[in-house]
């Protein structure tokens, strides 16, 4: 009995020490060694600076000591006192690629040697994450040998404080985060439809008019309600110019969008002449979604162009000024003489073309001085200046295309990289704008696309997580939705793939969350919930239930519907209390709930089930990767895609561009006489109703007689259904082919883009 306590004893002591010893940092370092022991701050603990590189980020990690550990330290150019200190210097000759930095950390000691670019400043921010503090005033670090560097060089973050407006501190206490994970691009969102944001001193009605709206929709989109309350708010020259300064003491270069052709509401407001329309009032806008409003590019928008963007490179040192470049809606330039006048005088061939024509233009202009532009994948065309860098938005190919055009790109695509879709379940979530985005799923980003070559790779300089703030209106959400979404985007970025694996940055990020937690951040824990999984059965028969953790944990309760005493899946009956061991299978409709507790929000799951649920189901064309549900699975599992609060890129498959055409195996032949399926509209995100939808059945499953085809109609309801009602027929295997109307109808945002086609379960009668 008493060798057993203290067998317990010394094996506690044991793995608390290993875990002293594990790396807490985020993102994981290139090499990281624990050795025994710690170094303890003194009163007396300094920096001691060798260079003036080095002292401005001893200075910095100075101030950041003090606001995310309260740990007050000096910097100094010479030895006070013979140990407890650190010393940090950049050494040009250290054989380690750019950005990299040594760290040595002994009980007397701790030596930081930086390469170049932030190097220093790196390994400062590795020991701002390492320093622990188990007593008020005592902090330690544990003892290790660390060599480290980044993978890629551009590793960005973008905010948008047009949607949302964000004050100078807030925007300070964003581009901190940036700088604790060793991001090194700030992308700065000033100008859209909703607000423009930067003070341009010979345009001053683009702040005092174009600032602000008189109301902002509330609620999700589709909902179409409004406020009257007067919104904005601008950041002066004087305040950019400290946010710069800022950030390079960070480490961290903001590249500044200003938004054209398109996404131009709130300057055309403050510049009505802009436009295409004459004698038109335009507004700020007040809605989300894409606005009609284009720069009319004549040669007075051009010379305003020019003035702002004079401004703007005075203000912000970046190589790289964003020129956005998105969605350019052309209907205005359809109908204005000037713009097809210029049309036939440059040879161009449609407005596509003349979109080319005004990003050539300002491409040249801002090379004229020394700079470059980078924007949305959209600028893209055969004649723009090579110098000039893409950001690949709609999936990956606009970086392909860019990299092996020999331009830059920087990936930012949709299915990994926007930080404003969900990232839990959700009903558990705050309002988003859609879309699924988990932790895992931006751990797992590979920011270079498999398609291309080594030498086309080279192209690639880095990724940049996106945040668009319509449905974020504070800056408590901001960290919600991006933290922790952002050290796993650091680490892809900065961790050799090799080194990375998803449970010990998990084990990792539990320590992150006691540093930010000092500094009252706001970050999301949906990572750590509980996901239920609805899954195919070996033999097609009923589904089968996985709970599922990050860590497979098991032993937690949750209670289920009693069919026994309830009418089959009806919330709020009599519930039975279970065990979760392992998943299990059921063969009814069927409701679970497990309760809120301190680490997971609650988690719902309802099965309806028809004579689909569960069986074996094919597609003929995958749906796109980002909205591949649990495969083709998802439209027979029984769980219908609902609305609320919003569309969730989880629940539904979506086909860009291309149909739906799945076939589901009843098992045996059966009799039917009814089919239906459910879409989803939304057109503000390209997301269109297929135009009809055929039914096809089979006995054999080798030949199908189609026995319908219907058109299919928005109903009142939010989700359409496609239905065709039929006379009883025999069938074993029945096969769905809904029709997407391939482009997006002009007069509509994304005009001309392929449309996306969404469907979740398919029900069977
Ligand atoms: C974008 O999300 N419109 C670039
Ligand atoms: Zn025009």
């Amino acid at each position: 009995m008493k060798t057993t306590l203290i067998f317990t004893l010394l094996l506690t002591l044991h793995v608390n020490m290993l875990k002293a010893q594990q790396c807490p940092i985020v993102p994981k370092p290139v090499e990281y060694t624990a050795n025994p022991g710690y170094f303890y701050f003194k009163p007396t603990s300094y920096i001691l600076v060798n260079d003036m590189a080095s002292f401005m980020d001893a200075v910095t990690f100075r101030d950041m000591s003090i606001k995310f550990h309260s740990l007050p330290l000096k910097t100094v150019r010479e030895e006070i006192y013979p140990s407890h200190y650190i010393e940090v210097s950049y050494d040009s000759t250290l054989m380690i690629p750019d950005g990299g930095y040594t760290m040595l950390i002994t009980e007397e000691k701790i030596t930081i040697i930086g390469k170049n670019k932030g190097g220093v400043f790196y390994g400062l921010m590795s020991l701002l994450q390492m320093t622990e503090s188990k007593f008020t005033n005592q902090f330690q670090v544990p003892c290790a040998g660390i060599s480290d560097f980044p993978q890629f060089q551009y590793r960005g973050m973008h905010l948008d404080c047009s949607r949302h407006f964000f004050t100078v501190d807030e925007v300070k206490m964003y581009i901190d985060y940036l700088a604790l994970y060793k991001m090194n691009t700030f992308h700065w969102h000033l100008t859209d439809d909703q607000g423009w944001r930067i003070e341009i001193k010979q345009y001053p009605k683009l702040t005092s008019v174009g600032a602000y709206r008189t109301g902002t929709m509330k609620g999700h989109y589709r909902d179409q309600q409004y406020d009257t309350i007067n919104y904005g708010g601008y950041y002066t020259q004087k305040e950019i110019s400290e946010v710069v300064k800022y950030a390079k003491n960070r480490n961290i270069t903001i590249i500044p969008e200003i938004e054209m052709p398109g996404h131009c509401a709130a300057a055309l407001a403050a510049y009505p002449e802009l436009g295409c329309i004459a004698d038109t009032t335009y507004s700020v806008g007040q809605a989300w979604g894409v606005y009609k409003e284009a720069f009319c590019p004549k040669p007075e928008t051009f010379e305003f162009l020019y003035r702002v963007l004079d401004e703007v490179m005075a203000l912000f040192p970046s190589q790289y000024i964003h020129i956005g470049g998105d969605e350019v809606e052309k209907d205005q330039w359809m109908h204005c003489d000037y713009c097809q006048q210029l049309i036939k005088e440059k040879n161009l061939v449609d407005e596509h073309g003349l979109q080319g024509y005004f990003t050539k233009t300002i491409a040249e202009y801002v090379q004229s001085k020394g700079r470059n532009i980078i924007g949305w994948d959209e600028i893209l065309t055969n004649d723009l200046p090579q110098q000039a860098a893409i950001m690949s938005w709609r999936g990956v190919n606009g970086g392909i295309d860019a990299a092996r055009a020999g331009h830059y790109a920087v990936m930012t695509p949709g299915s990994h990289c926007y930080f404003d879709y969900y990232q839990g379940l959700p009903y558990q979530e705050p309002l988003a704008i859609g879309g699924y985005i988990p932790l895992q799923k931006v751990y797992e980003y590979h920011p270079i696309p498999d398609a291309l070559t080594p030498e086309e790779s080279k192209y690639i300089l880095g990724a940049q997580g996106n945040l668009w703030t319509e449905y974020i209106p504070n800056f408590d959400q901001v960290e919600y939705m991006v933290i922790p979404r952002m050290l796993a985007l650091s680490e892809v970025l900065w961790t050799p793939d090799t080194a990375r694996n998803y449970a010990d940055f998990m084990r990792r990020l539990s320590t992150q969350f006691e540093l930010l937690g000092r500094v009252d951040c706001h970050y999301s824990k949906s990572a750590f919930g509980i996901i239920p999984e609805v899954l195919p059965t070996d033999d097609f028969n009923g589904v089968r239930i996985a709970l599922r953790t990050w860590d497979n944990t098991t032993g937690f309760e949750y209670q289920y519907e009693d069919t026994s005493k309830n009418s089959p899946a009806v919330f709020g009956g009599a519930f039975s209390k279970g065990i979760y061991t392992a998943p299990f299978i059921v063969n009814e409709s069927y409701s679970l709930i497990i309760p809120e507790d301190y680490k997971h929000p609650e988690v719902k799951l309802r099965l309806l089930f028809n004579k689909a649920t569960g069986k074996k189901i094919t597609l003929k064309t995958p749906p796109a990767q980002q909205y591949s549900g649990s495969g083709a699975f998802s439209l027979v599992d029984g769980i219908n895609a609902s609305l609320y609060p919003s569309w969730s890129g989880n629940e539904w498959l979506g086909f860009s561009g291309t149909n739906l055409n799945c076939t589901i195996d009843l098992g045996a032949v059966d009799t039917i006489m009814a089919v239906s399926a459910g879409f989803l509209e939304d057109k503000t995100s390209w997301i269109y109703l297929p135009s009809s939808m055929e039914i096809s059945v089979s006995l054999d499953g080798k030949k199908f007689t189609r026995i319908g085809i219907v058109p299919v109609v928005k109903d009142d309801r939010a989700i359409t259904n496609g239905i065709y009602k039929f006379d009883p027929t025999a069938a074993r295997y029945v096969r769905i082919i809904a029709n997407n109307i391939g482009t997006i109808p002009q007069g509509n945002p994304g005009a001309g883009n392929k449309a996306w086609l969404f469907v979740d379960e398919v029900h069977i009668r």
